[in-house]
């Protein structure tokens, strides 16, 4: 059975009370944001709402707060960061819900915008509580969810309210939907899938879900590790999940050559800034060395892929890219899809991060705002907070 997902298109918000649903979970350190992407990328959604004369209610979660107030993780520096992006007065709410947020909401007119506190400070939110998401619903005439970094959490705010109100999806949840769903059913062809990151373990379900759909699947970072040795290299002293080897052989005979393994590493001796490195050939890392980045062979042979392919779809940093010394294969690849015509799609967190550090973000076709949900989505899963905004077509 198909199913078509609700946009704006479909749920009038003219003079409604609109409870949004965002992903504002930002970075943050010293109690600055570090990276204001999912911000940014909510605004088309908020300015779409206020232009059609809509009170925005707005829900986020920020951090794992556990059903109760953390001080450092309330919503006063996102609200912030949203009014001087929106340029328009953003209230705070004292908590999410209770009398005072009730009236607060009520008191609300057409084209204000209100941030109700930490959702994740209520016991009720990660139970999915039907009482809660009643008290939720009950603030607004309207749900729009445009969170999708936290679609693949059945909460109360992302799934139970869902199906209390009128709802449907915001133009960022659209957007993330149609592009990485047109990655896994209609892509340009040929589709060239890179894969990176530190634990094959976490990538085992995306890579075997976009195997039978790629030409090539380019594997580089800590878990290319896991497979040169299930493929019988000599790895050194770099990261191994050793329980996974199995699964890697089992992988690498599926794919035949369709998986591309670096065949040259940045090694060293330590992980560390600092430490001793060279670049060695990846079957043949020495002992007390560790692969802490793909060499630039593997640069200049994965760029080759890339030049030729339709589509690109990349999750996860090629080395460990928090470290300047480590950073090239990472670097490299993101230089070779910008300088390319394909279609690229990038899956979210630190390589978002790491594009818009190298100025290549408006290289990129999607750069997605989801981490966790992006992984989810390309394993082909059905995602609790999507599936609740789609009706049977
Ligand atoms: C994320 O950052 O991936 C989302 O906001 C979800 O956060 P969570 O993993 O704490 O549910």
């Amino acid at each position: 059975m198909s199913s078509r997902l609700r946009t704006l298109d479909d749920v009038g918000v003219a003079g409604k009370r609109v409870l949004l649903r965002v992903d504002f979970n930002v970075p943050m350190s010293g109690g600055e944001i570090v990276d204001d992407a999912r911000i940014r990328e909510s605004l088309p959604t908020f300015r779409r709402l206020l232009e059609s004369g809509a009170a925005v209610v707005v829900v986020t979660h920020m951090g794992r707060p556990g059903g109760k107030v953390v001080e450092e993780l309330r919503v006063a520096p996102l609200a912030r960061r949203l009014q001087e992006m929106l340029g328009t007065d953003v209230g705070v709410a004292p908590a999410v819900v209770g009398d005072d947020v009730a009236a607060q909401v009520r008191a609300m007119t057409a084209g204000q915008v209100l941030i109700l506190e930490n959702v994740r400070f209520e016991p009720g939110e990660e139970k999915n509580d039907p009482g809660f998401a009643r008290r939720l619903a009950d603030l607004a005439d309207v749900y729009v969810n445009d969170a999708f970094g936290a679609a693949h959490r059945a909460h109360a705010s992302t799934e139970g309210v869902a199906h209390l109100l009128p709802s449907c999806a915001g133009l960022l949840m659209q957007r993330e939907v149609e592009v990485l769903g047109g990655v896994l059913t209609s892509p340009r062809e040929p589709l060239v899938a890179i894969v990176g990151g530190a634990k094959i373990s976490s990538k085992i379900g995306v890579m075997e879900h976009l195997l039978p759909r790629v030409e090539k699947m380019l594997v580089g970072g800590a878990m290319a590790c896991t497979l040169l040795k299930a493929r019988g290299a000599r790895v050194g002293a770099s990261k191994v999940e050793e329980d996974q080897l199995e699964t890697g052989r089992r992988l690498l005979a599926e794919a035949g050559d369709r998986i591309v393994l670096p065949v040259d590493a940045v090694v060293a001796d330590g992980f560390s800034e600092d430490a001793a490195r060279q670049v060695v050939d990846s079957a043949a890392i020495p002992d007390g060395w560790m692969m802490l980045d793909v060499g630039p062979a593997t640069v200049e042979q994965f760029s080759q892929a890339i030049a030729g392919a339709g589509t690109v779809v990349w999750n996860g940093p090629l080395g460990v890219y928090e470290m300047a010394p480590f950073r090239a294969g990472t670097e490299g690849v993101a230089r070779a899809i910008a300088a390319g015509n394909a279609i690229s799609v990038v899956g979210g967190g630190d390589l978002g991060a790491a594009l818009s550090e190298l100025g290549l973000e408006g290289s990129i076709t999607h750069v997605s705002t989801g981490g966790g949900a992006t992984l989810e989505f390309l394993e082909g899963r059905e995602l609790p907070g999507i599936r609740a905004l789609e009706e049977a077509g």
